[in-house]
């Protein structure tokens, strides 16, 4: 049977996402964000899985109907199996199952974190990445420097021991009374402070791991001795903290990754995941170039949660006649 079009559906964490592929070409992608989980400053897990519920339909509809195609066109559905929320994952594994069986078509049972990577495959105008290359993947759950191989062989060549750097951003904005999720908030204001105003310590971790915590936890001591010599301290150099906390992550995230680079001797570099949209990270990476790393960044609504990432690690899975079975689980803690 030929191939003809792939649905996908990403519903790992707080993102209802749908999107039509027709190879490695995008017709639609359609995400639904969830704005219940502001309130309390990051994602509650019972209510994430409640409005994935309610999303998934409506996002599946639209997605099919923005690519102008029909539900009896479609040839394989690709689903994040993990890792994320189990009741998040639940919700888009069962859907996309019932949608197989109904179809009678292919199920694909994709990985998060390798579908981050390889959205800088989907088809885009943008020069593609060649094997090997490393890709530093930022997200709100995950800090990695991972070796890719090929499509789906990835070797995570470091990692958090503690805390995901999209936390280290996140956390940080809550200290300073910014909404969830602040890493867009940080970059924004970061732009207009001077990044050398305070300093930070830069953690301790073994070879090409990376720690948050401890960041974390001096930030916090930093700002409650300022604001007890001056109740305003805050307020009156926001844009400064924001641009000095993020010159401090982004030397966290570059000074491993420079190590990796330096290791393995591969000099192509992708970034991936929800904070690779920051642009002092994409301004760190750009600069890479005159040092000869030939560097990668996907478009921008491929970078935070979505299911074209989804679609396109489906394709590839494919194209391998790499199917799963209507048994198989979903997986939160699942492994590369
Ligand atoms: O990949 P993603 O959408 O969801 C997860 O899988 O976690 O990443 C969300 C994370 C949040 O921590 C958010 O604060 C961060 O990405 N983020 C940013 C920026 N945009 C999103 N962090 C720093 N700068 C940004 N511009
Ligand atoms: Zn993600």
């Amino acid at each position: 049977q030929q191939f003809s079009y792939l649905l996908a559906i990403e519903s790992s964490c707080d993102d209802t996402s749908c999107a039509i592929l027709k190879n490695d070409q995008v017709l639609s992608n359609v995400t639904a964000s969830q704005k219940v989980h502001e309130q309390y400053g990051g994602v509650v897990p019972e209510l994430a899985s409640r409005a994935h519920q309610s999303n998934i339909i409506p996002v599946v509809d639209q997605a099919i109907k923005k690519a102008g195609i029909s539900k009896s066109q479609l040839s394989a559905i690709a689903y994040t199996q993990g890792p994320g929320l189990m009741g998040s994952l639940l919700v888009g594994s069962s859907f996309a199952k019932s949608l197989s069986l109904a179809l009678d078509i292919p199920l694909i049972a994709v990985h998060h974190m390798q579908a981050h990577i390889l959205a800088h495959f989907i088809d885009s105008g943008q020069e593609k990445p060649q094997f090997p290359f490393l890709a530093l993947t930022i997200s709100g759950g995950h800090t990695q420097i991972v070796k890719v191989n090929d499509y789906h062989d990835m070797q995570v060549i470091g990692s958090t021991m503690d805390d995901a750097v999209g936390e280290a951003f996140d956390k940080s904005g809550k200290l300073m009374g910014l909404d969830y999720p602040a890493g867009p908030m940080i970059d924004k204001l970061a732009r207009k402070g001077n990044a050398k105003a305070f300093k930070f310590p830069i953690p301790t971790a073994p070879d090409l791991d990376y720690s948050f915590s401890g960041f974390k936890t001096s930030v916090l001591y930093f700002l409650q001795k300022q604001t007890q010599k001056d109740p305003d301290f805050i307020k009156n150099n926001l844009e400064d903290l924001c641009a000095s906390i993020q010159y401090t992550i982004i030397e966290i995230l570059f000074q491993k990754l420079d190590k990796a680079v330096k290791q393995t001797g591969i000099k192509q570099v992708a970034i991936g995941g929800g904070v690779s949209a920051n642009s002092g990270i994409r301004e760190r990476l750009l600069a890479k170039r005159e040092k000869g790393w030939k560097v990668f960044m996907p478009p921008f609504e491929y970078t935070t949660d979505n299911a074209a990432m989804i679609g396109i690690s489906g394709y590839f899975k494919y194209l391998q006649k790499d199917f799963t079975d209507l048994s198989s689980t979903s997986s939160p803690r699942m492994s590369m």
